[in-house]
C-alpha cells in the first residue's frame, strides 16, 4: 500500500518534470517577438532552473530509495519469517538536521557508535545552507548515513525588522521539507529528530524503542524527547538513570514524533521560531511528551542562531546520561496519563508543605524530603525558581520541564516540587 502510494508520487512528479520539459521546449521553439519575446525567454530561463531543481531532487530521492529498498530486503531476511509485519515495519529514522557546522561529525559519530542496528535505525542527514566543507563531511559517512539536500538556499523575504532573525525563518523552512522527506519521500511513520550540535547517550536508541509505543497508546502524549531543561548535575538524582516523567513544556532537543502529528502540523506550519509555536495551546492541545529525569542528550555547539550567551550560561551544565537502561525490557505503562496523573497528583501534594527559607538554609529539615514549595502568581514562581536554581521562564503560561504546573527536581540531594495549590485545572497563558 505504501509503496504504491509512494510509486504513483514518483510517476506524478515524473510526468510534472516531462510536462515542463515540453513547455520549455515549445518556448524556445518560438522566435522571440519584442517585448513579449523577451518575457517569453525570461519565464523559459525560469522554468529551466526550477526544472534543473527538480532533476536534481529526484536524482537524490531515486538514488536513497534503493538503498533503502536493499535495507528493508536485508532486514527481511536476516528477521524470517517468525517476526510478523508489524515488527518488520518497526523502523525509527533518526533525522539530523544540518547546516553549515563540520561539527557535525561529533553528532554522526555517536548516533552511529551507540546504533545498535543500521536496518532499524536509518539515520538521514538532512543539509541546508550549501555549505560545501559540511557536506564533505556527511558524504564521508557512506552509506551508513542518507544524506539529503535541502534544495531552496535562497533568503526568505521577511518584515524588515526581522531580518535579524533570517535564521530562524530558514530553519523553519528545512525543518517543513525535511519531515516532509521523511514521512512522504520514505515513507516512515515516526522519526527521531536530532540537531547537528547534539550528542547522544548510549541508551538513546533503546529509551525511543522503548517509549514508541506509549506515544503511539496514548493521544494526550505528542512527543518524546531525550532532553530534560532541568538537567544540570545539581538538580537531577545521578543514582535515578531510569527515571522519566510527563512534561506539559515541549523540550524538543533530541525528540520523536508521529507521522499523524505530522499530518496536523505540516498545513499550518509556521515562517520562523517553530519551536515556541509548537509550545502555543493552539498547537498543544493540552498534550505533554515524556522527558526523562537524566539526559539522553547533550548540545555541545556555541555557533547556534543566538544560542551563544544561554550556552554559556546554562546549557553547557546540562549532565548526558553514561548508564544504560534496558528500558525496552521495563514495563513503562505508568506513563499512560490516567495512571500517572493519580499517582503525581498524590506524590506532589502528599509532599511536606515548606518555606523556601527552610530549604535554603535547611539545617533544621530532617527527613529526606519530598518537600513542596507552593508558587500561587508568575511572580513567585519566577523567584522561588531563581532561588531554587531552575529554570524561570515560562511559554504560553507553561513553566519548562513542568507537568501541571509542577517542576520536580533535586535540591541539596532532597527531591523538592516547585507548585501550585492543589487542584490546578489549567495555565495562565498571560504568565511569560
Ligand atoms: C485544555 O484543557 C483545558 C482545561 O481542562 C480546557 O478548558 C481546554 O478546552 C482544553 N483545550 C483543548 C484544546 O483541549
Amino acid at each position: 500500500m505504501v509503496r504504491k502510494k509512494s510509486s504513483l508520487i514518483l510517476c506524478g512528479a515524473f510526468l510534472f518534470v516531462a510536462w515542463n520539459a515540453l513547455l520549455l521546449l515549445y518556448l524556445w521553439g518560438r522566435p522571440p517577438i519584442g517585448r513579449l519575446g523577451d518575457e517569453m525567454i525570461r519565464l523559459a530561463e525560469e522554468v529551466e532552473v526550477h526544472l534543473d531543481t527538480q532533476k536534481k531532487l529526484l536524482k537524490q530521492i531515486e538514488s536513497h530509495r534503493a538503498v533503502w529498498a536493499r535495507q528493508k530486503d536485508r532486514l527481511q531476511k536476516t528477521q524470517g519469517p517468525l517476526r510478523n509485519d508489524v515488527d518488520v515495519e518497526f523502523i525509527i529514522p533518526i533525522l539530523v538536521i544540518a547546516c553549515d557546522r563540520v561539527t557535525v561529525k561529533r553528532s554522526l559519530d555517536r548516533l552511529i557508535m551507540y546504533r545498535p542496528s543500521a536496518e532499524l535505525y536509518p539515520i538521514i542527514v538532512s543539509q541546508d545552507c550549501g555549505h560545501a566543507e559540511t557536506a564533505r563531511v556527511i558524504s564521508s559517512y557512506g552509506e551508513q548515513v542518507t544524506h539529503i539536500k535541502q534544495p531552496e538556499l535562497s533568503d526568505i523575504k521577511v518584515r524588515p525588522e526581522h531580518r535579524k532573525f533570517q535564521g530562524y525563518y530558514k530553519i523553519a523552512r528545512h525543518y517543513r521539507w525535511a519531515l516532509n522527506q521523511v514521512f512522504h519521500t520514505f515513507s516512515q511513520s515516526t522519526v527521531v529528530i536530532v540537531e547537528d550540535d547534539l550528542e547522544v547517550a548510549p541508551d538513546f536508541f533503546e529509551y525511543f524503542r522503548a517509549l514508541y509505543p506509549i506515544l503511539r497508546s496514548d493521544p494526550t502524549l505528542w512527543c518524546v524527547s531525550a532532553w530534560n531543561d532541568n538537567g544540570r548535575d545539581a538538580l537531577i538524582d545521578p543514582s535515578k538513570a531510569e527515571l522519566l516523567y510527563r512534561t506539559d513544556f515541549f523540550p524538543g532537543l533530541g525528540w520523536m514524533l508521529l507521522k499523524e502529528l505530522w499530518d496536523e502540523l505540516e498545513p499550518k506550519w509556521p515562517s520562523a521560531f517553530w519551536d515556541d509555536w509548537m509550545r502555543q495551546p493552539e498547537q498543544r492541545k493540552n498534550r505533554s511528551c515524556i522527558r526523562p529525569e537524566i539526559s539522553r542528550t547533550i548540545t555541545f555547539g556555541r555557533k547556534g542562531v543566538s544560542l551563544g550567551q544561554f550556552f554559556d550560561q546554562y546549557l553547557r551544565y546540562i549532565r548526558l546520561n553514561t548508564e544504560f537502561v534496558p528500558f525496552t525490557k521495563q514495563d513503562l505503562s505508568f506513563l499512560l496519563k490516567e495512571k500517572y496523573d493519580e499517582i503525581f497528583i498524590q506524590e506532589v501534594y502528599s509532599a511536606t508543605l515548606v518555606k523556601i527559607e527552610d530549604l535554603q538554609h535547611g539545617g533544621h529539615l530532617k527527613g529526606p524530603g519530598p518537600y513542596r514549595v507552593q508558587y500561587s502568581s508568575r511572580d513567585s514562581f519566577k523567584v522561588f525558581a531563581r532561588n531554587l536554581g531552575v529554570m524561570d521562564d515560562l511559554k504560553s503560561g507553561v513553566p519548562r520541564t513542568g507537568y501541571r504546573g509542577v517542576v520536580s527536581f533535586l535540591h541539596r540531594g532532597r527531591r523538592v516540587f516547585l507548585a501550585p495549590p492543589e487542584g490546578w485545572t489549567q495555565y495562565d497563558i498571560s504568565w511569560s
